[in-house]
């Protein structure tokens, strides 16, 4: 199979004033000058799926575009040491579509950048049966990062870190997508 890969790119976060998007516009670039990947930009601010999983609202669309992707890239802040919880809310509406598929991550917030979010991530994902890709891009003191204008202040430095961790995960989505010919074992 040598068509494109799809990776849907996944905002985490959703909160009013929120820095993702200035984050996440950057990973978008970076993705697309890669060129290993179609992208599909899925902010889950403007996903509407319940926290009762009854299936309504987004349900069935959010499950489409996840099935639809080879990969993943999930741009995430830290929430006292945590990651969003509407994200989990997401992630649990999905389950089946998420299987034998690559994530990768990008991660932001203070002096940590996120890692103890996506630390816990890479366990929900493990359940989930994705995955992870060890190298990540990390954002300590993310508000220093950029300029006014969203634009990254030392690029070279974390052009290289996303072009390690996109590397990886062409691999893998690469590998996997082969491997899901033969359904994932649940
Ligand atoms: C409720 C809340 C809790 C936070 N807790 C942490 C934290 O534990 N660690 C950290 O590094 N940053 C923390 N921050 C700072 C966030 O990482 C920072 O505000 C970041 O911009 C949040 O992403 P967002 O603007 O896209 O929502 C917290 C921010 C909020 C709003």
């Amino acid at each position: 199979m040598s068509s494109q890969l799809k990776v849907a790119l996944v905002v985490a976060s959703v909160r009013e004033q929120r820095f993702g998007p200035v984050v996440a516009g950057w990973v978008r670039e970076q993705l697309e000058a890669h060129g290993g990947f179609e992208v599909d930009v899925l902010d889950l601010v403007d996903v509407h799926v319940p926290v009762t999983l009854d299936g309504s609202g987004d349900t069935e669309a959010l499950r489409a575009r996840i099935g639809a992707a080879d990969a993943f890239v999930v741009v995430t802040p830290e929430y006292n040491h945590g990651y969003p919880g509407y994200l989990k809310i997401v992630v649990d509406t999905v389950l089946e579509e998420w299987a034998g598929k690559a994530l990768g991550f990008v991660s932001y917030g203070g002096s940590a950048g996120g890692s103890r979010s996506v630390e816990q991530l890479r366990q929900v994902f493990t359940e989930l049966q994705v995955h992870t890709i060890r190298r990540q891009v990390v954002f300590s003191g993310v508000w220093d990062r950029f300029d006014d204008e969203g634009r990254l202040v030392e690029g070279a430095r974390y052009e290289g870190a996303a072009k390690s961790m996109f590397d990886q995960l062409v691999w893998w989505a690469a590998a996997l997508r082969e491997a899901r010919r033969t359904p994932v074992v649940a």
